[in-house]
């Protein structure tokens, strides 16, 4: 019996390219090409599954133009670059990585906080490039992270990752606003209070985003959410790009309305906002917030576990969409 034909549709470890061969037909992109839409689709002729990232879209215009594929496994916990409606209306199984990345990213969080509010990206560039002549009083002087008021937007798995590290760790007060309000237990084991979006952008010393991007979560920080923060906080993005306004928080930066940002993740990414370029005071990362050398294997791992339980016995670790199994 012939082998169900996936594609990798970018390039990944490869161990785990040699387990997918083990399975399936594999057609891989171990040259990271860059493709277009119309080339994703283009490879995606004849496949069954995709093993995608968080830079394929799959859309109604992909799915009508793929109409072998059955399934798609995100490497990625987001995905925003699927449309769910329309693969659950053709049929496509979409899957995720969540889980395996959680403390990873929990991890990178709270290290893009530290290196933000303590300016050590800005004062390490200062030291290169050979500008440090002397030891002075308020030199670098950033803000406090122990004993100091972490806000929280969105309050999922890595939130309350977050929440762990600044309660236990750092003597943080912790507060949160999020869809919908986390019960009892799961606020006492983090210690943080629910508060109305407003109040967390009024008291938060350093704000951290990790809410899933959508069209509604689209432009949540913007000018009129940075006007209430103080202007000693420092605001991180975890999450998606799009969730914050760039401009607004370049504009924000510039005028010292809030002291810092810590960004990850960017509206029209790898493109960055110029003006955010010019400005000492943000830490900019590239979209690497879970990559930890085994996070990101078992990340790989999972996506390829969820394409090869559905072709075993269409029972996916981690469906966001089971509801596309009944209809094959
Ligand atoms: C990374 O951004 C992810 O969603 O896993």
């Amino acid at each position: 019996m012939s082998h169900p034909r996936i594609l990798v549709a970018r390039s990944v470890f490869p161990e785990v390219i040699a387990r997918l061969e083990q399975h399936f037909d594999v057609t891989s992109n171990q040259p990271d090409e860059t493709w277009s839409k119309a080339q994703l689709i283009e490879k995606l002729q004849g496949k069954d599954g995709a093993f995608t990232t968080g830079g394929e879209r799959i859309d109604a215009e992909v799915l009508a133009a793929c109409p072998t594929l059955k399934i798609c496994a995100n490497m990625a916990v987001g995905y925003n670059n699927f449309d769910i409606d329309a693969m659950t209306a053709a049929g496509v199984l979409a899957t995720n990585t969540p889980d395996v990345l959680t403390e990873t990213t929990a991890d990178f969080g709270f290290a893009l906080l530290m290196a933000t509010a303590r300016r050590i990206t800005e004062s390490e560039h200062f030291l290169r490039a050979g500008k440090w002549g002397k030891w002075s009083f308020d030199m670098f002087a950033g803000s406090d992270i122990h004993g100091s008021t972490l806000g929280i937007l969105g309050m999922g798995r890595i939130g309350q990752g977050i929440a762990r590290r600044g309660a236990h760790g750092f003597g943080m007060k912790v507060i949160y606003h999020n869809r919908s309000r986390l019960d009892a237990a799961q606020e006492a084991g983090c210690k943080a209070s629910y508060v109305s979006k407003e109040e967390l952008l009024r008291s938060a010393d350093h704000l951290v985003l990790v809410l899933p991007y959508s069209p509604a979560s689209h432009h949540s920080i913007g000018a009129a959410e940075l006007a209430l923060m103080k202007p000693t906080a420092t605001l991180i993005n975890i999450a998606r790009g799009g969730i914050v306004d760039d401009a607004a928080l370049a504009l924000a930066l510039r005028e010292k309305r809030i002291a810092a940002a810590g960004l990850d993740v960017f509206e029209g990414e790898p493109r960055v906002h110029p003006d955010l370029l010019t400005l000492s005071n943000v830490v900019l990362t590239p979209h690497i917030a879970s990559a930890s050398v085994p996070t990101r294997l078992a990340m790989a791992n999972l996506a390829a576990d969820n394409l090869i339980a559905y072709f075993r016995d269409k029972k996916p670790l981690t469906p966001l969409n089971p509801a596309a199994l009944a209809s094959r």
